[in-house]
């Protein structure tokens, strides 16, 4: 089969090993997105030979450095008009960066495809001349791709073991493209699981990365799932597949909080991008278990599991390497995910508002989106229900900060000059002057600035004196007449 790659890049490539007389091939995700219709800007080449070599040619063809030289892993890395371009020796060993024998022993095209992760990444493009866009795919990846199955090309057991991080790979590529793990391929991850945090083979960093990943994705549930139905979720996120399980006492049971949360990140993620509101949705319950008691007459009780949970994350974050960075965000938000809730009743105070909106912060708004998302009922009449508190919530937030901006906002004339315009005295005449200002600024009709408030002040000014003129004479006339 052959595939027109259509890169301007690739045909020089190919035409330069033409001219060295090295063969070389795309390989890997370059291969497969294009199968898929997917634009991809990393490139993986691989050279029959000597990959080093094969770089440093190219990068004087280009007249571009290279990047980077792995010559313990037989690699070069070259960027250049927008490619991430990675040449490698064809090898016999894993792929992974972290293996523990990273000197690569050269190996043959065929070779090198079989010890790939999965057979939808162990297609071989050709660049030569006489093989341009011509596929090598001994491993059927092709088809696999039309059938959207993730499977290895040689035993799974092998596969996963040469590299173990491949169980988190192949969940993410199962949950990013929409594909099924092929029935052998699963078994092999619950069997191989624990291999993944055993001996420190692989690498905290590289396993968050693959998760984050996977949270990510347009529907995080789908990969989520398949961590905890494999039994990954127990090796990775232990806190996280404790969450599932349904308890019955008596006529109570409470729900059960994984497969909750995981329609909450699916809700958030529906209206973010932003990775760590996506984090702060999977663990908001996560001391649920921890706080879990039941009681009598009442049910099932989670008290205090929002500040427990808020608490238990410096952990996590430290354990799974996660930037310290973001932990006082999701701190907040777990802490704070359930605040908005008693505020969507009716004589709720100002101040009970402004509260939340100040502790709340700049984190307001994700909060709330926090709060919606939490909503997983499936009565359409409650979740409408709810769904407006937390509308009604925001309305009466905004409202309270509109007040209070205009408590402490001041007219940019002051005072002074006010009374120097107008030859007032200091009293209440320049008070109203000064409010009659503000709401102009406030209603819109001017901009907060100084320009517009003072040429505004000298429009009123006429106006506003001769009110005031009035006024005295009404009063010194109604003084005159209670008098006589
Ligand atoms: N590979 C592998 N095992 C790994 C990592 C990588 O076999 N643990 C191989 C796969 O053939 C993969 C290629 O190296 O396609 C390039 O790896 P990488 O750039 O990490 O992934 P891509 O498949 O290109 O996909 P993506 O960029 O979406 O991660």
């Amino acid at each position: 089969m052959r595939l027109d790659p259509d890169n301007i890049i690739l045909k020089k490539i190919g035409k330069a090993a033409d001219e060295s007389g090295f063969r070389i091939y795309v390989v890997g995700g370059y291969v497969r997105d294009l199968i898929l219709g997917i634009r991809d800007n990393d490139i993986d080449i691989m050279v029959l030979g000597d990959g080093i070599k094969f770089a440093e040619l190219i990068s004087e063809k280009f007249n571009r450095p290279l990047d980077a030289v792995y010559k313990n892993f037989a690699t070069a890395l070259l960027n250049t008009d927008g490619y991430k371009i990675e040449f490698a020796s064809a090898r016999k060993e894993s792929y992974s960066r972290n293996s523990r024998k990273p000197e690569v022993e050269s190996a043959g095209l065929i070779e090198d495809l079989s010890r790939r992760d999965f057979t939808i990444n162990a297609i071989a493009l050709g660049l030569n001349e006489d093989n341009y866009g011509m596929l090598t795919d001994n491993f059927n990846g092709y088809r696999d791709i039309q059938d959207k199955i993730i499977r290895t090309p040689l035993d799974p057991l092998k596969t996963f073991e040469d590299d173990p991080l491949r169980i988190m790979r192949a969940v993410r590529f199962a949950a990013k493209l929409n594909f099924t793990i092929d029935e052998n391929a699963f078994d092999a991850i619950k069997k191989m699981k624990n291999r993944l945090t055993e001996d420190k083979v692989v690498s905290q960093e590289r396993i968050t990365n693959e998760f984050l990943q996977i949270l990510m994705t347009d529907k995080p549930s789908a990969g989520l799932d398949l961590l905890f139905r494999s039994g990954v979720m127990d090796v990775i996120f232990p806190e996280i597949s404790a969450l599932a399980g349904v308890e019955q006492r008596k006529e109570y049971h409470h729900k059960d909080v994984f497969y909750h949360t995981l329609i909450v990140v699916d809700n958030i993620s529906m209206k973010t991008e932003n990775l760590w509101l996506r984090f702060a949705a999977l663990v908001h319950d996560i001391a649920k278990p921890l706080t879990k008691k039941f009681i009598d007459g009442t049910g099932w009780t989670f008290h205090g599991h929002e500040e427990l949970g808020a608490r238990m994350m410096k952990k996590i974050f430290i354990r799974m390497k996660l930037p310290m960075n973001r932990l006082e965000y999701v701190e907040k938000l777990v802490r704070m995910h359930l605040r908005p809730i008693p505020l969507a009743k009716e004589n709720v105070t100002d101040s009970a508002f402004r509260r939340l909106a100040a502790e709340a912060g700049n984190e307001l708004e994700d909060l709330l989106m926090l709060c919606r998302a939490d909503i997983t009922s499936k009565n359409p009449d409650k979740v409408n229900r709810f769904m407006n508190n937390y509308a009604l919530v925001e309305k009466m937030v905004m409202e309270v900060q509109a007040k209070d901006e205009l408590r402490n906002f001041q007219s940019p004339v002051r005072g002074n000059e006010i009374m120097e315009i107008c030859g007032l005295k200091e009293g209440r005449e320049v008070g109203i002057i000064k409010s009659k200002i503000e709401e102009a600024i406030l209603e819109g009709e001017i901009k907060n600035d100084y320009e517009e408030a003072k040429k505004y002040l000298l429009d009123i000014k006429d106006e506003m004196l001769s009110s005031f003129a009035k006024n005295k004479s009404k009063q010194t006339a109604k003084i005159k007449s209670s008098r006589s």
